[in-house]
């Protein structure tokens, strides 16, 4: 089975994502230098993001991963935020988080995780997303490090998920219609 078979187009190249992170790499070192940094990597879609952004970082810095499921199987959100891999810290009074997130749509995820995480008494906690789909927001929620603004198109790949195949991809490519419609 030839994977890139079932990609439309590529939207992301794997060129434009490697200087996507170098600049987020510079942004988050930047703006952490004085801080302790926890880097939150959320399961699974941040994987290859996160392993790509936390090696150009030039700080020190921990990582740390949750899961949380709102998606079931499809290319819809439900909207229910279910955390079922927790962090099990008990420094957050002294820890600065940053959520690592692969793609920020309905916003309603990464809405929940960042309050749940100030409640629960962290010393700051902000959000950088590899991709944002501004047009699909139906709660108010504005990450902090953007990698990069897309249309509403379902993408796959570099991390990103349909069914749980195309994680591997190295790009970010939209899915052929025929994929999810069948
Ligand atoms: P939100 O709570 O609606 O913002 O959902 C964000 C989550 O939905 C992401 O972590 C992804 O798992 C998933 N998601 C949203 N759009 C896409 C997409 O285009 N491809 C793959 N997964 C997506
Ligand atoms: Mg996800």
């Amino acid at each position: 089975m030839d994977l890139h078979l079932d990609i439309q187009k590529i939207l992301v190249s794997e060129e434009q994502l490697s200087a996507i992170v170098e600049r987020l790499a510079k942004e988050v070192s930047r703006d952490y230098a004085d801080k302790k940094l926890l880097l939150v990597g959320i399961l699974k879609g941040s994987v290859v993001f996160m392993g790509d952004l936390m090696k150009k970082l030039t700080i020190p810095s921990q990582i740390d991963f949750m899961k949380v499921s709102s998606y079931g199987s499809g290319t819809r959100s439900s909207g229910y935020v279910k955390i079922t891999l927790d962090l099990l810290r008990d420094d957050l009074e002294s820890t600065d988080i940053l959520i690592v997130e692969d793609i920020i749509d309905s916003g309603k995820t990464l809405s929940a995780l960042t309050k749940m995480l100030d409640a629960r008494g962290a010393r700051s906690v902000r959000t950088c997303t590899l991709l944002d789909k501004p047009s699909r927001r139906e709660v108010a929620f504005t990450p902090d490090y953007i990698g990069a603004e897309i249309p509403d198109e379902f993408v796959v790949g570099y991390g990103l998920d349909y069914n749980e195949d195309y994680r591997t991809l190295p790009f970010v490519g939209v899915l052929k219609e025929e994929i999810y419609r069948k």
